[in-house]
Formats: C-alpha cells, sequence, structure tokens
C-alpha cells in the first residue's frame, strides 16, 4: 500500500545523471562487477520500457530494461532496479515492475529475465529458469536467475546463451 504520492514515469535522457547517483548510492562500484553489468556494458536499455518513480519532482526509484537474446529468442533483462533507501518498503518497487512488465507486454515482448531475489521477484510473478537452461556469461548463483513469461508459454523451448541483443 503506497503512503505517498508516487508517479511512474518512463525513463527520459534527462533521468540518467539521478539514475547514476542513485545506482552510485545504493550499489557503489561493486556494481560494475556483476555478471549481469557484463551484459548491460554491451547494449544501452530501452527508455521505453525504464522507468522512474517521483515524489514530487524527485526521483526515489528506476528500473531498466535491456533487450538481450536467451540463445535465439528476443527477450528483455530487468535491471537495475534501484528505490532511494528512505522511500524504500511502500510498494515503490513493486510497482515500478508491474509498471514495467505491463508496458513491455503492450510493445510486444514476451519474455523478462533477471538476477535476483526469488522472494522479491517471485510477487511479480518471476520464476526460477529450470538449471541448465540459459547461461549469463559470467558467474550467477542458478536460484537467482529467474525468468517472467509476458505471454502464455513464451519460455517453452527456449534455452542458450544470455546475450546483449
Ligand atoms: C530491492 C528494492 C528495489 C525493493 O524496493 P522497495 O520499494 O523497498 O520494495 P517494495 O516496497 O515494493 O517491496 C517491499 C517488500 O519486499 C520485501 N523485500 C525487499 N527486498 C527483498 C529481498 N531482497 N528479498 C525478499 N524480499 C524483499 C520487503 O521485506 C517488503 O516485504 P513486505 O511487503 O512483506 O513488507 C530496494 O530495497 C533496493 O533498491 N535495494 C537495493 C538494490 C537492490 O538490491 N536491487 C535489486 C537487485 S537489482
Amino acid at each position: 500500500m503506497n503512503d505517498i504520492a508516487l508517479t511512474i514515469l518512463q525513463e527520459t535522457p534527462a533521468d540518467a545523471a539521478a539514475i547514476e547517483r542513485l545506482h552510485e548510492r545504493t550499489f557503489g562500484p561493486g556494481r560494475f562487477a556483476k555478471t549481469a553489468y557484463r551484459l548491460r556494458e554491451q547494449v544501452t536499455h530501452s527508455l521505453d520500457v525504464s522507468f522512474t518513480a517521483r515524489t514530487g519532482t524527485l526521483l526515489v526509484g528506476s528500473v531498466r530494461l535491456s533487450p538481450i537474446r536467451i540463445g535465439t529468442a528476443k527477450a528483455l533483462l530487468l535491471g537495475p532496479l534501484t528505490v532511494e533507501p528512505a522511500f524504500r518498503e511502500r510498494g515503490v518497487g513493486q510497482a515500478l515492475i508491474e509498471r514495467a512488465l505491463k508496458e513491455a507486454k503492450a510493445k510486444g515482448h514476451k519474455l523478462v529475465i533477471l538476477v535476483g531475489d526469488e522472494p522479491y521477484y517471485g510477487k511479480a510473478g518471476f520464476m526460477p529458469v529450470p538449471p541448465g537452461r540459459a547461461s549469463m556469461p559470467g558467474p550467477v548463483d542458478p536460484a537467482r536467475l529467474l525468468v517472467a513469461e509476458l505471454a502464455d508459454g513464451a519460455f517453452d523451448g527456449v534455452s542458450g546463451p544470455i546475450k546483449p541483443d
């Protein structure tokens, strides 16, 4: 339940500096060592499916999605998802995920993959990728590699390395 007036907006180029500062505060320099970053550094996130959360003019959260492929299948990589510490535990993160998935589906995307905690992302429909079905370009705890189908059966028959698209 939100107890703050929240606006979810499509990301624009003007948001880049504020989002970078939020990532720096949240993840620190360690963010560049994450396996998901190996993908993100090779591909630009898609502004049309990336969103910011604001209270008034203050940017308090961000979710970015980037085009990738799992084997030959087109998909989106979700992340980073970040909420300003003072605004956590108020539904901002889930609101950003829901909006991004809704918009991605509306734009015809069928699969979203991420590296994260299943207890959190499971609420938005993400499920663990069965072991061996998809591989990231570096070490990842297999239990944290999650996928959401935006169309029934979209993950059926999909397998292979996860690469930038
Ligand atoms: C993870 C994060 C985005 C959650 O944002 P948020 O706005 O606080 O999340 P919400 O308010 O939508 O959801 C809060 C709920 O999720 C739970 N939750 C938060 N992080 C969780 C996690 N890692 N695993 C399981 N549950 C989690 C909270 O306990 C809370 O549960 P409740 O609804 O039962 O009280 C935020 O904590 C954050 O920015 N963390 C640092 C960056 C990060 O780890 N990002 C994700 C990886 S890219």
